[in-house]
């Protein structure tokens, strides 16, 4: 499939038509699913506004010819919640701070959102075999979808480099996995060079597909507040996808008059994989990298890029979801950044533990990298760029997949929020 323009650049879907207001009162109506399993998805209970496939969405025998779904389990279980131990460490009121677990779903991440529909895309093209590269949380739900549809699977992973509850998955789900020695960015080089030489159809976050499903994430949030929209919705940065669906979604429910402000996003990065704030913050060449109206400096982060390489610096984190040096969507996350007066920051391996770690206080588990958010949350706060009363909604992004990450938190007294074992 091809997913770049004539100069190489990543393409978007675009909708001719702007969706009714009215359309709010039915999606909220189909929170009583009346046995339709598109009703029941998060995802496809906004079937109206990622119609690529122009379906007749009242239609049943029409959504189950051509949407994938798990069973309408995909974004089912999310919606944000209050944390009160977690906004008592960031310093926040509880009812300002809302956080959104998308781990709850049916493979364990956010992934899910956006997989449905390009699976769904994939499926319209009679695609036989789907390829993705994965630091484990998109081989299981890449590997979960083709799985259920009856569709081969190929995942390329860094070998070595990933969270063991997501390798198990990927396994499990009877994906074919090839070990790529070398990170994030070398294992999706690789794939998208098989999966145009094999013909196979790429279901990274490069796939303007993917991006339309993961819009539902803010679309559930924001439905839950009303519509009503807060001041900083906050993500952890690793391919930047998430990002780059935001930005998109936000533009366009404001472009409709579905919204009457545009919040603004908040992207956490790894300090050990940290690109976006490096290159974002001027902290290459003194150059703040910005979106520019649609004219970039390319060339800025080719020169960083060379800088990488040549200095052999590679991302490194024990976030593995988000070790990543070279975001495939980093240029569309500059928009997304330029539409929303985005900020970029980065957060240590010791904060997102701990971010991660008062998540679970709470009841909710969350992976390392989704602590990044309450982590950059803290941060932006101390900086006072997120106001003491603003609203924030966080997105945890994925579930735990690395059980001796919490065991050997807990079991070292040093961390501000161990209960370590008694003898
Ligand atoms: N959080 C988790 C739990 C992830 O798995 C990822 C990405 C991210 C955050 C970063 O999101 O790419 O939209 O900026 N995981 C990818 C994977 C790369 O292969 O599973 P992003």
């Amino acid at each position: 499939m091809r997913v770049e323009c004539e100069k190489g650049h990543l393409l978007d879907v675009k909708y001719k038509k702007k969706p009714n207001v009215k359309l709010k009162e039915v999606f909220y109506s189909r929170r009583n699913p009346e046995g339709s399993i598109f009703n029941e998805s998060g995802v496809w209970r906004f079937r109206e506004l990622l119609n690529f496939c122009k379906i007749d969405t009242e239609n049943l025998e029409d959504c189950s010819n051509y949407l994938v779904s798990l069973d309408g389990s995909e974004g089912r279980q999310s919606k944000p919640y209050h944390m009160s131990k977690v906004a008592n460490f960031i310093g926040m009121e509880r009812e300002n701070l809302w956080l959104q677990p998308e781990g709850y779903n049916p493979s364990g991440s956010f992934k899910d959102n956006g997989m449905a529909s390009a699976v769904t895309h994939a499926k319209l093209v009679k695609t036989k075999k789907i390829v993705c590269a994965s630091t484990g949380n998109t081989s299981a739900s890449a590997g979960m979808f083709a799985a259920n549809e009856g569709i081969e699977c190929d995942v390329y992973i860094p070998s070595g480099q990933i969270a063991p509850g997501k390798l198990s998955q990927a396994y499990q789900f009877g994906a074919q996995i090839i070990q790529v020695v070398g990170n994030f960015d070398d294992a999706l080089a690789k794939s998208l060079e098989d999966a145009k030489n094999l013909n196979g159809y790429t279901v990274n976050s490069i796939n303007p597909f993917r991006i339309e499903g993961q819009k539902t994430i803010p679309y559930r949030s924001l439905e839950y507040m009303n519509w009503e929209v807060p001041d900083w919705i906050v993500y952890p940065g690793g391919a930047l996808g998430n990002t780059t669906s935001c930005g998109k979604c936000l533009q366009e429910l404001y472009e409709w008059g579905w919204i009457k402000k545009i919040p603004r996003i908040a992207v956490i990065n790894a300090e050990g994989a940290d690109t976006l704030s490096t290159l974002y913050n001027g902290k290459f060449e003194e150059t703040e990298l910005r979106w520019n109206g649609g004219n970039p400096n390319l060339e800025l982060i080719e020169k960083y890029y060379s800088f990488l390489d040549s200095q052999q610096i590679k991302p490194k984190t024990k976030a593995t979801a988000i070790q990543i040096g070279k975001p495939a969507n980093i240029i569309k996350a500059l928009r997304a950044l330029e539409t929303t007066d985005g900020v970029v920051t980065n957060v240590s391996d010791a904060e997102m533990l701990d971010g991660m770690s008062v998540v679970g206080l709470n009841g909710f588990d969350c992976e390392m990298a989704s602590g990044a958010v309450p982590a950059g949350v803290k941060k932006l706060m101390e900086q006072e760029i997120i106001r003491k009363d603003d609203k924030v909604v966080g997105i945890l992004t994925g579930r735990q997949k690395d059980p001796m990450l919490p065991v050997d938190y807990h079991n070292d007294p040093q961390n501000r929020f161990a209960i370590p074992p008694k003898k």
